[in-house]
């Protein structure tokens, strides 16, 4: 078998035609969206990924503004910062990009953020939604791996999942979304005894653990999806994921791969969920043609 891949560019440049139209749309109704995106520190990869993200909002028709703020902000300034970000009306998502530098206390942080205004899901109140259901602001790459499987018509219920990984921002929500969606859920991580026997019985295999090329052809089931959350920066400075492609593609039927997968979808999620608050904000509803709400 040789896997067909999954193209996250193009899924995620039909999310982002959708956006610009969603943003017109809310234009037309005179509420300008808009996302604050707050960055402590200077860690490079950090600020280019703010950089993407502000870019993806003025292309989609989003007003964005980028606060970069110094390493050693005390924790109670960036809650006072966030909280007037909170009161502001032309501000209709907040992010804080992470990992903070110094002692900052991520958690206290983000739950700072007012929850309608957390575009990243990170909040305990839309983490809460998420477990018990309920429709919610959700992490952007998890939701933006939803979106890409029932784009490409794979169905979830009833399938064996299998997310290798188990962090706050993508193995819990992974997991929790694709459960809510009826798919029997095993999650495996660094602790786990005999993985390639867990993951080998999955329909739906995620990998999101940050390991270079982990995930090998002996550990895939044949015919299986196969998702590649990884980001890696290999020695010579390339990209890859935590899927080996090569192995892994002659045993899978379908592969998103890295790059030109799930990270394009990321950004163009995040730009969503954005215009999801202001949406709500506004009390306008989403033009009927959304797919991707
Ligand atoms: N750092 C790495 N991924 C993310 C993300 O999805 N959101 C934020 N805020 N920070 C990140």
């Amino acid at each position: 078998m040789t896997a067909t891949l999954i193209d996250g560019k193009a899924i995620a440049a039909e999310l982002a035609s959708e956006n610009a139209l969603r943003a017109a749309r809310l234009r037309d109704a005179g509420t300008v969206p808009g996302l604050a995106v707050v960055i402590v520190g200077e860690d490079p990869a950090s600020r280019i990924y703010v950089r993407h993200k502000a870019l993806a909002c003025e292309k989609a028709g989003l007003a964005s503004w980028v606060h970069a703020l110094p390493a050693d902000t005390p924790q109670e300034r960036l809650i006072g910062f966030l909280h007037a970000l909170n009161a502001d009306a032309a501000v209709h998502g907040i992010l804080v990009q992470l990992p903070l530098p110094g002692a900052l206390d991520a958690r206290a942080v983000i739950g700072a953020i007012d929850p309608a205004k957390d575009v990243d899901g990170f909040h305990y109140r839309n983490v809460g939604a998420l477990f018990v259901g309920e429709p919610a602001l959700c992490a952007c790459t998890p939701w933006g791996v939803m979106k890409m499987l029932e784009h490409e018509g794979i169905g979830v219920e009833g399938k064996h999942a299998v997310v290798v990984g188990r962090s706050t921002i993508v193995g819990k929500p992974m997991a929790l979304l694709l459960l809510n969606a009826g798919a029997t859920v095993t999650v495996c991580h660094s602790k786990t005894t005999d993985l390639p026997s867990l993951t080998r019985q999955a329909d739906i295999l995620v990998a999101a653990v940050g390991r270079a090329r982990m995930i090998t052809g002996d550990m895939v089931k044949p015919g299986a999806v196969v998702i590649d959350v990884g980001i890696n920066r290999l020695q010579d400075g390339k990209l890859c994921g935590d899927v080996d492609q090569e192995s892994v593609a002659k045993v899978a039927a379908r592969l998103s791969p890295v790059p030109g997968g799930v990270g394009p979808m990321t950004i163009a999620v995040l730009v969503a969920n954005t215009l999801r608050a202001a949406e709500k904000a506004a009390g306008i509803a989403a033009p009927r043609e959304t797919r991707f709400a």
